[in-house]
């Protein structure tokens, strides 16, 4: 894993998508992971919950900053977290987030950018995004659903 190649997208040989007992546990993940969200300027806490393929999580939370622009997504956190540990592979990731003074009344999708950054590791119809108001109560969607026609490392790729 210590190459610069691009990614080479899966989630697996069956391709299977986790089931309700791991979703649920990635989503309390994700709740979990909220809890250290350092988001002064917003207000808006996010905990994410990355599953890879052997099965380990990689949790992350939104990490802000005065100047703004350098503040980094939950998700992007979790990504970045267990690809500089050399993971490639990955299967779902559970989102929650919300305002801080609030309950989280709303699912909260990925944005755009860490859309784009599932999928140079992830393929479209097998990766999951996972998003979640509590422990019991939460959406699962694929990759394609959330970024259809998406630009990624197979087009850099001679044919
Ligand atoms: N944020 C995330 O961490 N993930 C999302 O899916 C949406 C937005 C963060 C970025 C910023 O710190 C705050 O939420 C408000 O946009």
């Amino acid at each position: 894993m210590r190459d610069n190649e691009p990614a080479k997208a899966g989630c697996g040989p069956d391709g299977a998508f986790t089931d309700e007992a791991t979703a649920e546990m990635l989503v309390v993940a994700a709740i979990a992971a909220r809890e250290t969200a350092y988001a002064p300027y917003s207000g808006f806490l996010v905990g994410a919950a990355l599953l890879t393929e052997d099965g380990q999580i990689y949790t992350g939370c939104n990490v802000e900053n005065a100047a703004f622009g350098p503040g980094n997504c939950a998700e992007r956190t979790a990504f970045f977290k267990a690809v500089s540990e050399g993971k490639r592979q990955f299967r779902a990731i559970a989102v929650a987030g919300g305002l801080k003074e609030s309950e989280m009344t709303d699912y909260t999708y990925p944005c755009g950018v860490c859309r784009q950054v599932m999928a140079e590791f992830c393929r479209p119809d097998r990766f999951e995004i996972i998003v979640a108001r509590s422990a019991h109560d939460y959406r699962r969607k694929t990759l394609r659903e959330l970024l259809p026609d998406s630009f990624g490392p197979a087009h850099l790729r001679p044919r």
